[in-house]
């Protein structure tokens, strides 16, 4: 493989183009009023594929958006490497803050990209990273190099929860029979430390809502002798988490899985800097589940977060009013082992018991799926290692993350195959967040690094 920097050098500026020109159409999933948008990138993204060498491209249709399928199968005793990748985005909002248009990429440097990083929504997440691939993909085909079979599916719904990625994966099994299923939609350590994403955590996403009178009164005239929805709901979830910041949500903890002190110990051997930590984000100290570092907290810990909050009067200036409803969106990140259905209903039963008499509560599951670990004495954790290896010069560090993607659990129930994350991001890179980037040297790197995964793969398999 000794031609695939060359080839990259060569193509480079196309390979950047064909991004741009995938980042500057607003998938949205989350959103109707871009829906045929996102039918759009699909139709481009089927296009890539067809045009990189897949003999089958398809568009799947689902009750939501079209997953993209495309496959180029050279041999059956050989392994069958399956791709997944998301082209949907999250929406830019809030749009005010971003340095330039979300949809307009433009190229700037910064202090950890200083060979440039691509500012748009979706450059990261995911699809520059899931771009990788088809790239990586083009080039084996272009060098006769390709090792093994491969399938992608990418889907537009990953943002979105992957309900109708998760049917189709169930009614497809034969069509997506895999030896091993490689993602990139995760993120490293640095680009001087590359690390290999060994864990996910699961999710539970519920919105609650409490009503107090019928209508919004008078805070003068009612105020003090009727439940004020918004106060009650702030006291509620205060008390979810104790002053050691533990979950108060009984049964909450009684799965998590305990990481023996080696392993904690091996863990706390990535490099970090508090300091550095601290300082890009712009606070004075950490906070956090007593007991547990910074990088236990974001990783190896469940949370429970609010997401969003209100009611009552939120215009400008000010008006005297007791609210009749409350509202929260919660999110709780989970551990291996927490199922996250059941977590879900022991949230229910505790927040409605929490709630005083004077007002309702309701509690509405949006979404979730289970975390996922990949062992690391596995044929596909080494081939990867070793692609690392190759491109970075270094070993990659096994870094559990804090992120969900749900259904990398359900691939493994259904398909009964590993997935290995090789997310070439960074953390920084501030995925959903405005500003979203993804380093060129990054983009170039994973396209680099691929197709040494296939090749060692395949030759590893065979032993
Ligand atoms: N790519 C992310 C997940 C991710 C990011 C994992 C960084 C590890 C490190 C994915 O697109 C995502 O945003 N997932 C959602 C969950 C989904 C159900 C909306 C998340 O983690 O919030
Ligand atoms: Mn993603
Ligand atoms: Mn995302």
């Amino acid at each position: 493989m000794q031609d695939i920097s060359a080839y990259i050098s060569q193509n480079k500026d196309r390979f950047l183009n064909e991004l741009i020109e995938l980042l500057k159409i607003p998938s949205i999933s989350a959103d109707k009023a871009y829906a045929k948008d996102v039918i759009k990138t699909a139709a481009v993204v089927k296009k890539s594929l067809a045009d990189a060498g897949c003999d089958t491209v398809e568009i799947c249709e689902t009750a939501g958006y079209p997953i993209v399928y495309g496959e180029k199968l050279i041999d059956p005793n050989l392994p069958t490497i399956l791709v997944y990748g998301h082209y949907d985005v999250q929406p830019p909002d809030p749009i005010e803050l971003w340095d330039s248009p979300p949809f307009d990429p433009v190229i700037k440097k910064t202090q950890l990209h200083p060979e440039g990083a691509i500012f748009a929504r979706g450059s990261c997440d995911d699809k520059g990273q899931m771009y990788m691939h088809v790239k990586a993909f083009e080039y084996m085909i272009q060098a006769n190099q390709l090792p093994c079979n491969v399938k992608f599916m990418i889907e537009g719904e990953e943002e979105v929860g992957s309900d109708n990625l998760g049917l189709f994966v169930a009614a497809n099994r034969e069509k997506l029979a895999n030896d091993i299923i490689l993602i990139s939609d995760t993120s490293m350590i640095s680009n001087d430390v590359p690390s290999i994403s060994t864990g996910l955590r699961g999710l539970s996403y519920v919105e609650v809502e409490v009503t107090g009178p019928n209508k919004d009164l008078h805070s003068g005239v009612y105020g003090g002798a009727v439940a004020n929805p918004i106060n009650i709901l702030s006291k509620m979830i205060a008390s979810l988490q104790d002053d050691q910041n533990r979950i108060t949500i009984p049964g909450f903890y009684d799965k998590v899985e305990n990481l023996s002190k080696a392993e904690r110990a091996k863990m706390a051997e990535a490099p970090f800097s508090l300091e550095a930590y601290k300082k890009d984000l712009g606070i004075d100290a950490v906070y956090g589940e007593e007991g547990y570092t910074t990088n236990e907290r974001n990783s190896i810990r469940p949370t429970l977060d609010v997401n969003g909050i209100w009611g009552g009067y939120i215009g400008e200036g000010a008006k005297t009013v007791l609210p009749s409803k409350a509202f929260a969106k919660i999110s709780m990140r989970l551990v291996p082992n927490q199922d996250w259905n059941e977590i879900t209903d022991l949230f229910t039963k505790h927040f409605l018991s929490l709630a005083p008499k004077g007002v309702k509560v309701k509690v509405t599951p949006h979404h979730g799926g289970q975390g996922y670990v990949t062992p690391i004495d596995s044929l596909g954790y080494a081939a990867a290692e070793k692609a690392y290896e190759k491109t970075f010069g270094k070993k990659p560090l096994p870094q559990r993350g804090g992120g969900s993607i749900p259904i990398v659990a359900l691939f493994e129930e259904e398909l009964k195959s590993k997935t290995i994350l090789m997310g070439f991001g960074l953390d920084s890179d501030v995925i959903h967040s405005p500003n979203e980037h993804f380093g060129v040297w990054n983009y170039l790197k994973g396209i680099e690094t691929i197709p040494y995964f296939y090749k060692y793969y395949t030759e590893m398999s065979k032993g």
